[in-house]
């Protein structure tokens, strides 16, 4: 076991673009494969990709693809500028909170830009190009942020975490994982409590799934553990994410993150945001500027999931393949619970959902939450530590980061 067994999220080759599903990890581990940037966005949508720094660069491979596989018909440079402004426009449109997706985007429209006197077909090369190379910056950011990350942290640290700004967060390595990740490899760590982080679950499956894999001690909490293992004095630092920072220090993060911060401030427990500085948004002053993504309501009435069936005997073998000689099987069920059995590579798969909450329930769910800077003890980015007052040590922490937002 180590952090090597960890998929990478993403990668490009000959014209098209991996993904590996994460809205099925860690059960069923499929890749999917985009040649359009329309089947780019339905990832995004469908959060098989997601996690703020690992959006950004679906995002300029949503472009990537669109110049390798749809422009051909375009022959002038306006009108492929135009194209990419275009297919940009859908991009953004896709999920609104986490800055790095719109990161991603402005930094291939802009390269196009600065390079519009090229020859159409090498401009063409060169987009492609931007992205691969935004692909593989993102680890070494990452590694650095690991790095600063984990000189904060004490000897047989106890932490805790939200959600997964692991691996599958970024192309590779993470940035709050990466800072565990790092510490760990400096025998530092002595366990991590993981929140399991209701509606999506991302702690419960995305994390759990990559700690196990490198091989470090964790346990899996429900959210509403995390105030009694502090009190209990189990916790010596929170590390999270961050899906948008403001020039004044406030953070969006995974909704739960808010609720931490105070409680590690009622405790007297470091809260450190760990992100590259294309999370920061130094256009916004502060965290209320910041929309904030409403999520399907049936996410909080009820648990989806999705598994690979082992038919135990030859009528169970019989009877799945009945049910789905025709393709997927949609099972008639009541209360709008929903299970469809597929064929899957010589087995079967199902996919599900379940209502817990009884029908027509009001549900409010937003995926996100804005911690306010007076929380965050630290900010761990590639190129150091920010600390308070935020308004300077992040233009700073952003300076020559290659950041593009405005300082
Ligand atoms: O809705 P998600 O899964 O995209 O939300 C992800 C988070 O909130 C992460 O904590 C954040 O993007 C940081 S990832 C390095």
């Amino acid at each position: 076991m180590a952090i090597n067994d960890i998929p990478r999220t993403l990668w490009w080759e000959d014209g098209t673009v991996y993904f590996v599903d994460q809205s099925r990890l860690p059960l069923v581990g499929d890749v999917l494969a985009c040649t359009t940037a329309e089947g780019v966005c339905a990832v995004i949508t469908g959060m098989a990709v997601r996690g703020a720094p690992a959006l950004g660069v679906a995002a300029a491979m949503a472009l990537a693809v669109w110049v390798a596989n749809e422009s051909g018909s375009i022959d002038g440079t306006e009108q492929f500028l135009a194209g990419l402004d275009a297919t940009a426009d859908t991009v953004t449109a896709t999920r609104p909170t986490a800055v790095n997706l719109f990161w991603g985007v402005e930094r291939i429209k802009r390269f196009a830009r600065e390079n519009a006197d090229l020859p159409l077909a090498e401009l063409r090369d060169l987009v492609v190009e931007e992205a691969l190379a935004m692909a593989a910056e993102d680890e070494e950011r990452n590694r650095a942020i690991g790095r600063n990350g984990a000189a904060l942290l004490p000897e047989a640290a106890r932490l805790l975490t939200h959600c997964n700004a692991g691996s599958l967060a970024t192309v590779y390595f993470g940035t709050a994982l990466g800072v565990i990740f790092t510490a760990h490899e400096q025998g530092k760590v002595a366990g991590v409590w993981v929140d399991e982080t209701r509606p999506v679950l991302q702690g419960a499956r995305l994390t759990a799934w990559e700690l196990k894999l490198a091989g470090v001690p964790f346990r899996l909490i429900t959210d509403n553990m995390a105030a009694s293992v502090m009190r209990a004095g189990m916790v010596d630092a929170v590390i999270v994410g961050a899906d948008r920072i403001a020039a004044n220090g406030d953070v969006a993060n995974k909704i739960g993150t808010y609720g931490l911060a105070v409680l590690c401030k009622e405790h007297g427990i470091p809260f450190y945001v760990a992100a590259p500085t294309s999370t920061f948004d130094l256009t916004l002053e502060s965290g209320d500027d910041i929309r904030i993504e409403q999520r399907d309501p049936r996410e909080v009435e009820g648990v989806t999931f999705s598994g690979v069936l082992e038919p135990g005997s030859p009528s169970e073998t019989r009877a799945f393949e009945s049910l789905t000689s025709e393709g997927p099987y949609s099972m008639p069920l009541a209360k709008g619970h929903a299970i469809e059995i597929s064929r899957k590579g010589g087995g079967y798969q199902v996919d599900g959902w379940v209502r817990i909450a009884p029908p027509g329930v009001e549900v409010y769910n937003p995926a996100f939450d804005v911690t306010p800077a007076e929380y965050v003890t630290a900010i761990i980015t590639e190129t150091g530590v920010s600390r308070p007052p935020y308004g300077e040590s992040l233009s700073i922490a952003c300076a020559g980061s290659g950041a593009i937002h405005e300082l």
